[in-house]
């Protein structure tokens, strides 16, 4: 089975009701970035920052995968499909792909805030009971927090990813702006003469995408235009 694989950022869950990072005068869901994502803010007001979550993860919870997410998911029929996602949403995994790596961490859990990547402390939260009280602990007495990837942090996952690109017949890039690092540069793991697409309805500037195909639309739209160029010139 040939491989493909997607590199999604936050324009794949726009149609799902979630708002971009950029172009919005520096707001995320109507937050200060550095507030709400970066580790100083963590440190200046863990509680401000899980109640943000808390409040992200219930809007989560009553969203749905669009087309673009599905018809993703229905690629497996036909090919080997893995999902490198920025988002923190599950929405890939509510679609039902199988294989998804989530570079900037996972809304539906929390972790401890001294070692976020020790498994003994991470829990997913379910739908009726998604929100972290203030001042809540990790098994270990640290504050809970949610398990994102916060910027001047670390991104563990992207070593596994640049193993998956590597081996990609096909990389898909989907609304991301490819403006934060390291997953920006996933492209350049990927063999020199696959062919390369970009599904957003902007132009993305990067000097290191000159081989891509850009389907200037919306992920769902755009995902059914990738369908029917993977039907002629992608056989399985
Ligand atoms: N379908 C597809 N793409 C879209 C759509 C849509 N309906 N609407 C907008 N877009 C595109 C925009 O044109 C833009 O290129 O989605 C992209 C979103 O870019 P960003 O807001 O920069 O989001 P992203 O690239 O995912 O951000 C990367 O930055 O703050 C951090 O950690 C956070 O994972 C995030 C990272």
């Amino acid at each position: 089975m040939k491989k493909i694989v997607f590199l999604t950022g936050a324009g794949m869950s726009v149609e799902s009701g979630f708002k971009t990072f950029r172009g919005n005068d520096g707001l995320w869901e109507n937050y200060p970035v550095e507030q709400v994502a970066s580790h100083e803010g963590w440190e200046a007001n863990p509680t401000l920052v899980n109640n943000f979550y808390n409040n992200l993860r219930k809007k989560l919870y009553a969203a749905e995968p669009n087309e673009g997410h599905r018809l993703i998911k229905d690629l497996e029929k036909d090919y080997d499909v893995s999902v490198i996602t920025q988002n923190v949403d599950n929405l890939h995994e509510k679609a039902g792909s199988s294989k998804v790596i989530h570079l900037h961490g996972e809304l539906t859990k929390v972790c401890s805030s001294n070692a976020p990547y020790d498994s003994r402390y991470i829990r997913e939260l379910p739908p009726e009971a998604c929100e972290v009280d203030p001042g809540a602990r990790a098994g270990d007495g640290s504050l809970l927090r949610p398990f994102i990837v916060f910027f001047g942090e670390a991104v563990p996952m992207i070593e596994p990813a640049a193993g998956i690109a590597a081996q990609a017949d096909f990389f898909v890039i989907i609304g991301t702006s490819l403006n934060v690092y390291p997953a920006a540069g996933l492209v350049q793991y990927t063999r020199p003469d696959i062919p390369v697409y970009l599904i957003d309805p902007d132009d993305v500037p990067s000097g290191s995408l000159q081989r891509v195909t850009h389907i200037r639309k919306g992920a769902s739209e755009g995902m059914k235009d990738l369908v029917k160029i993977l039907r002629t010139d992608g056989r399985p």
